[in-house]
Parts: structure tokens; C-alpha cells; sequence
């Protein structure tokens, strides 16, 4: 039974819930606060109650403190010096050196194929429960699969063992400086019902 049945009606969308599902965007420039530690962590534990297949709870997640998301940045220069040139590595490491806060999403890497799929599935909707728990306090996120985020030197830094574990992404996050407006298609190319 849903917890909040008592407070709200019956067969009828929760308009909170709603409202953060619509609203949530993702975020490409932060103001430079950096939000709680308290309110980062309760959204940390929200996400593992996302739906998980045979109960694997197959994600993990790190907390980059200043130090390491400095690295972090330094490594990105590094990789794009090397790939789009210092002008590029650049104006880049401006923008990442303004993110406030980092959090890293691994999952574990079964063996059996079907496992590892559903897996991954399970860490991506953690994510967006992440995603969605920290919006719900005015806080916006960008979940990035960048190269940096494949880079064997980025699992070496942050201590995660490539043959164990797999980066679902990279999640910043921070007080939006500028909300974009999204779209999405029209319903008719979402869904085909059947009789
Ligand atoms: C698996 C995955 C990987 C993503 N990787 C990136 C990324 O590397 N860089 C980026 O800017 N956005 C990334 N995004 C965010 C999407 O670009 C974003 O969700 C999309 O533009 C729709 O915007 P919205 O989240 O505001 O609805 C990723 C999203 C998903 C689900």
C-alpha cells in the first residue's frame, strides 16, 4: 500500500512527484555553493531504494571531496590535451573547476550477461532517483558518461577496481545557475496500445 494514501486521493498522480519528474533538467552550469553534505547523503539513500532484479543492489556510489574532483579535473585536461588540444582541455577545465559537488556510480559487473544488463538497469534508475530526490530540494544535477568517466587512470584515482566494478556516471551537482528549457516528442511516437 503506498505510504501516502491517507493524505493524498486515490488513482491520481501525486502532484508533487509529478511536478519533479516534469521539472527536473539537466544541469550545465552550477552557482558556486555547495549544497549540505546531509541533504547530498539522504538522496545517496534514496537512490538504493530504486527497483533492483533479484534484489543484487548492484550500486555503489563515491562522494568526491575537493581534493579528488580537483584530480579529477586536472585528469580531464589531461585527456582532452591529448585528444582536441590545450584550447579545448582549456576552456573545458574553467567549466568543470566550477562544479561543486561530484559523485561517482559504479555497478557491479556480474559474469552472466543478463545479470550485468539488468544490473546496469537497476544503477540507472538509482541515478534518476538520485536525480530526482535532489531536485526535490532545489538542487540540479548532470549525469555525464564523458571519456573521462572510461578512462582507466579516472578508475585508478578514484580507487575502483575495472574488473569488479563499471562507471554508470559521473553525477554533478549544485544549485542551478540556469535551468534549461527541454522538450519531449509527442506522446503518439511514445506509445502503441494493443486491445
Ligand atoms: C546514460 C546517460 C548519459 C548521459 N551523459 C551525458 C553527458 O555525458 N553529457 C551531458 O551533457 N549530458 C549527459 N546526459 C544527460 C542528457 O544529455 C539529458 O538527460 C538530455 O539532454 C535531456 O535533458 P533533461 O535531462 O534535462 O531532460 C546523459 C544522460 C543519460 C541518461
Amino acid at each position: 500500500m503506498p505510504a501516502d494514501t491517507d493524505s493524498a486521493p486515490m488513482n491520481q498522480i501525486n502532484f508533487a512527484i509529478s511536478a519533479v519528474i516534469r521539472g527536473r533538467r539537466t544541469i550545465g552550469s552550477f552557482r558556486p555553493d555547495v549544497p549540505s553534505k546531509d541533504v547530498v547523503l539522504e538522496a545517496l539513500d534514496l537512490a538504493r531504494w530504486a527497483p533492483n532484479h533479484k534484489k543484487t543492489e548492484p550500486w555503489h556510489a563515491i562522494l568526491l571531496g575537493p581534493e579528488t574532483a580537483k584530480a579529477v579535473v586536472a585528469l580531464n585536461a589531461k585527456i582532452i590535451t591529448a585528444a582536441k588540444g590545450a584550447a579545448e582541455a582549456e576552456s573545458k577545465t574553467k567549466k568543470w573547476a566550477q562544479v561543486p559537488g561530484w559523485i561517482v556510480i559504479t555497478c557491479d559487473q556480474a559474469t552472466d550477461p543478463l545479470r550485468r544488463e539488468e544490473d546496469y538497469a537497476a544503477c540507472c534508475c538509482a541515478i534518476q532517483n538520485l536525480q530526482l530526490a535532489l531536485w526535490s530540494a532545489g538542487i540540479g544535477t548532470k549525469w555525464s558518461t564523458g571519456d573521462v568517466t572510461r578512462h582507466p587512470d579516472f578508475y585508478s584515482l578514484l580507487g575502483i577496481d575495472s574488473s569488479q566494478q563499471s562507471i554508470v556516471g559521473l553525477v554533478w551537482y549544485g544549485y542551478p545557475a540556469v535551468v534549461p528549457e527541454q522538450t519531449r516528442g509527442p506522446m503518439e511516437a511514445f506509445l502503441r496500445e494493443l486491445p
